[in-house]
Protein backbone atom coordinates (compact mmCIF):
# COMPACT_ATOMS: atom_id res chain seq x y z
CA UNK A 1 0.00 0.00 0.00
CA UNK A 2 1.21 3.34 -1.04
CA UNK A 3 1.52 5.90 1.90
CA UNK A 4 -0.68 8.75 2.75
CA UNK A 5 0.21 11.69 0.57
CA UNK A 6 -0.73 15.20 2.22
CA UNK A 7 -1.40 18.62 -0.01
CA UNK A 8 -2.87 21.23 -0.70
CA UNK A 9 -6.72 21.07 -1.38
CA UNK A 10 -7.72 22.12 -5.17
CA UNK A 11 -11.16 23.06 -6.29
CA UNK A 12 -11.26 19.88 -8.18
CA UNK A 13 -11.30 18.02 -4.16
CA UNK A 14 -14.57 19.59 -2.96
CA UNK A 15 -17.00 17.12 -3.88
CA UNK A 16 -14.46 14.72 -1.93
CA UNK A 17 -14.48 17.00 0.93
CA UNK A 18 -18.15 17.67 1.07
CA UNK A 19 -18.77 13.85 0.82
CA UNK A 20 -17.08 13.51 3.57
CA UNK A 21 -18.26 15.89 5.57
CA UNK A 22 -21.72 15.45 4.87
CA UNK A 23 -21.49 11.76 6.37
CA UNK A 24 -21.05 13.68 9.65
CA UNK A 25 -23.83 15.62 9.20
CA UNK A 26 -26.18 13.17 8.84
CA UNK A 27 -25.03 10.81 10.98
CA UNK A 28 -22.74 12.35 14.02
CA UNK A 29 -22.52 15.48 16.40
CA UNK A 30 -18.88 16.13 15.05
CA UNK A 31 -20.68 18.71 13.31
CA UNK A 32 -24.05 21.10 14.60
CA UNK A 33 -25.07 21.14 11.07
CA UNK A 34 -27.96 19.61 10.59
CA UNK A 35 -28.70 19.93 6.43
CA UNK A 36 -25.60 18.57 4.23
CA UNK A 37 -23.83 20.88 3.07
CA UNK A 38 -24.20 21.83 -0.80
CA UNK A 39 -21.50 21.96 -2.97
CA UNK A 40 -22.08 25.75 -3.95
CA UNK A 41 -21.73 26.46 -0.28
CA UNK A 42 -18.22 24.52 -0.34
CA UNK A 43 -16.83 26.16 -3.38
CA UNK A 44 -17.76 29.68 -1.34
CA UNK A 45 -15.64 28.22 1.40
CA UNK A 46 -13.35 27.33 -0.29
CA UNK A 47 -12.34 30.63 -1.96
CA UNK A 48 -12.75 32.26 1.50
CA UNK A 49 -9.44 30.05 2.43
CA UNK A 50 -5.96 30.56 1.55
CA UNK A 51 -2.67 28.30 0.82
CA UNK A 52 -0.31 30.73 2.89
CA UNK A 53 -2.66 31.93 5.82
CA UNK A 54 -6.15 30.01 5.75
CA UNK A 55 -5.31 26.67 4.01
CA UNK A 56 -7.48 23.59 3.10
CA UNK A 57 -5.13 20.29 3.40
CA UNK A 58 -5.88 16.84 2.07
CA UNK A 59 -4.87 13.22 2.18
CA UNK A 60 -5.09 10.51 -0.37
CA UNK A 61 -4.78 7.35 -0.15
CA UNK A 62 -4.27 5.29 -3.19
CA UNK A 63 -5.58 8.31 -5.56
CA UNK A 64 -9.18 9.16 -3.24
CA UNK A 65 -9.17 11.66 -1.02
CA UNK A 66 -10.01 10.16 2.50
CA UNK A 67 -9.53 12.97 4.64
CA UNK A 68 -8.96 16.95 4.85
CA UNK A 69 -8.41 20.04 7.45
CA UNK A 70 -8.65 23.36 7.62
CA UNK A 71 -7.64 26.41 9.41
CA UNK A 72 -10.12 29.37 9.20
CA UNK A 73 -10.88 32.95 10.72
CA UNK A 74 -11.88 32.49 14.47
CA UNK A 75 -14.02 35.30 14.22
CA UNK A 76 -14.77 37.74 11.55
CA UNK A 77 -14.08 40.65 13.28
CA UNK A 78 -10.59 42.36 12.49
CA UNK A 79 -9.11 42.35 16.33
CA UNK A 80 -9.18 38.51 15.87
CA UNK A 81 -6.64 37.97 13.76
CA UNK A 82 -3.97 36.36 15.81
CA UNK A 83 -6.05 33.58 16.33
CA UNK A 84 -7.60 30.56 13.77
CA UNK A 85 -9.46 27.77 14.08
CA UNK A 86 -9.16 24.26 13.30
CA UNK A 87 -11.24 21.48 11.66
CA UNK A 88 -10.51 18.23 10.97
CA UNK A 89 -12.17 15.54 8.95
CA UNK A 90 -11.45 11.95 8.36
CA UNK A 91 -13.63 9.88 5.98
CA UNK A 92 -15.64 7.02 8.51
CA UNK A 93 -14.23 4.41 7.17
CA UNK A 94 -10.24 4.94 7.36
CA UNK A 95 -10.30 6.07 11.39
CA UNK A 96 -7.36 5.22 13.57
CA UNK A 97 -4.89 5.11 10.57
CA UNK A 98 -2.97 8.31 12.02
CA UNK A 99 -4.49 10.60 9.04
CA UNK A 100 -6.18 12.64 11.50
CA UNK A 101 -3.31 13.01 13.18
CA UNK A 102 -1.27 13.84 10.06
CA UNK A 103 -3.71 16.83 8.92
CA UNK A 104 -3.74 18.24 12.50
CA UNK A 105 -0.10 18.04 13.16
CA UNK A 106 0.31 19.75 9.42
CA UNK A 107 -1.83 22.35 10.27
CA UNK A 108 0.00 22.88 13.34
CA UNK A 109 3.06 23.93 11.42
CA UNK A 110 1.42 26.10 8.51
CA UNK A 111 -0.42 28.13 11.52
CA UNK A 112 2.76 28.58 13.09
CA UNK A 113 4.11 29.95 9.87
CA UNK A 114 1.67 32.39 9.17
CA UNK A 115 2.33 34.08 12.13
CA UNK A 116 -0.83 33.02 14.42
CA UNK A 117 -0.41 33.22 18.06
CA UNK A 118 -2.66 30.10 18.98
CA UNK A 119 -4.91 27.68 17.28
CA UNK A 120 -8.75 26.90 18.71
CA UNK A 121 -10.62 23.78 18.46
CA UNK A 122 -14.26 24.20 18.90
CA UNK A 123 -15.36 20.23 19.67
CA UNK A 124 -19.02 18.78 20.61
CA UNK A 125 -17.99 17.46 24.37
CA UNK A 126 -19.15 14.35 23.63
CA UNK A 127 -16.71 13.67 20.83
CA UNK A 128 -14.08 11.53 22.18
CA UNK A 129 -11.85 10.92 19.35
CA UNK A 130 -11.62 14.42 18.65
CA UNK A 131 -11.14 15.51 21.98
CA UNK A 132 -8.11 13.16 22.45
CA UNK A 133 -6.59 13.40 19.33
CA UNK A 134 -6.50 17.15 20.18
CA UNK A 135 -5.25 16.91 23.59
CA UNK A 136 -2.44 14.59 21.65
CA UNK A 137 -0.99 17.43 19.58
CA UNK A 138 -0.90 19.71 22.81
CA UNK A 139 -3.86 21.44 22.66
CA UNK A 140 -5.55 22.05 26.13
CA UNK A 141 -9.36 22.27 27.23
CA UNK A 142 -10.00 26.46 28.03
CA UNK A 143 -14.15 26.71 28.04
CA UNK A 144 -16.86 24.09 28.01
CA UNK A 145 -20.11 25.82 26.63
CA UNK A 146 -23.07 23.72 28.45
CA UNK A 147 -26.06 22.70 26.49
CA UNK A 148 -24.93 25.60 23.52
CA UNK A 149 -26.36 22.74 20.52
CA UNK A 150 -29.57 20.25 20.05
CA UNK A 151 -29.05 17.40 17.51
CA UNK A 152 -30.81 13.98 17.42
CA UNK A 153 -32.63 15.16 20.19
CA UNK A 154 -29.84 15.69 22.79
CA UNK A 155 -28.32 18.87 24.42
CA UNK A 156 -25.05 19.30 23.63
CA UNK A 157 -21.85 20.81 25.28
CA UNK A 158 -18.81 22.43 23.65
CA UNK A 159 -15.44 22.35 24.81
CA UNK A 160 -12.73 24.69 22.98
CA UNK A 161 -9.20 23.15 22.92
CA UNK A 162 -6.22 25.79 22.18
CA UNK A 163 -2.90 25.45 21.47
CA UNK A 164 -0.58 28.26 21.99
CA UNK A 165 1.60 28.51 19.28
CA UNK A 166 4.51 31.02 20.82
C1 LIG B 1 -11.34 12.99 15.30
C2 LIG B 1 -10.80 12.34 14.01
C3 LIG B 1 -10.38 13.44 13.05
C4 LIG B 1 -9.59 11.47 14.38
O1 LIG B 1 -9.03 11.00 13.16
P1 LIG B 1 -8.28 9.59 13.06
O2 LIG B 1 -7.54 9.57 11.77
O3 LIG B 1 -9.24 8.49 13.32
O4 LIG B 1 -7.27 9.68 14.29
P2 LIG B 1 -5.75 9.16 14.34
O5 LIG B 1 -5.70 7.72 13.92
O6 LIG B 1 -4.87 10.10 13.65
O7 LIG B 1 -5.50 9.23 15.92
C5 LIG B 1 -4.60 10.18 16.49
C6 LIG B 1 -4.83 10.21 17.98
O8 LIG B 1 -6.13 10.70 18.29
C7 LIG B 1 -6.70 9.98 19.40
N1 LIG B 1 -7.87 9.22 18.93
C8 LIG B 1 -8.33 9.13 17.67
N2 LIG B 1 -9.46 8.39 17.64
C9 LIG B 1 -9.71 8.01 18.92
C10 LIG B 1 -10.73 7.23 19.52
N3 LIG B 1 -11.73 6.69 18.81
N4 LIG B 1 -10.69 7.05 20.85
C11 LIG B 1 -9.70 7.59 21.61
N5 LIG B 1 -8.68 8.31 21.08
C12 LIG B 1 -8.70 8.54 19.75
C13 LIG B 1 -5.60 9.07 19.89
O9 LIG B 1 -4.82 9.81 20.83
C14 LIG B 1 -4.80 8.84 18.63
O10 LIG B 1 -3.47 8.48 18.87
P3 LIG B 1 -3.08 6.90 18.94
O11 LIG B 1 -3.62 6.28 17.68
O12 LIG B 1 -1.60 6.93 19.01
O13 LIG B 1 -3.76 6.38 20.16
C15 LIG B 1 -11.87 11.42 13.36
O14 LIG B 1 -12.41 10.58 14.35
C16 LIG B 1 -12.99 12.17 12.69
O15 LIG B 1 -12.90 12.53 11.53
N6 LIG B 1 -14.08 12.41 13.44
C17 LIG B 1 -15.22 13.12 12.92
C18 LIG B 1 -14.93 14.56 12.62
C19 LIG B 1 -14.50 15.33 13.84
O16 LIG B 1 -14.99 15.12 14.95
N7 LIG B 1 -13.56 16.25 13.64
C20 LIG B 1 -13.05 17.10 14.68
C21 LIG B 1 -13.84 18.34 14.83
S1 LIG B 1 -13.27 19.61 13.78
Amino acid sequence: MTPPMLRLATEEDLASINDIYNYYVEFSTSTYQLQAEPLHARTAWFHEHHPDRYPVTVVELEGRVVAWGSLSKFRERDGYWPTVECSVYVDHRYHRRGLGRMILADLIVRARRAGFHSIIGGISADQTPSVALHAALGFHKTALLKQVGIKFGRWLDVIYMQLMLD
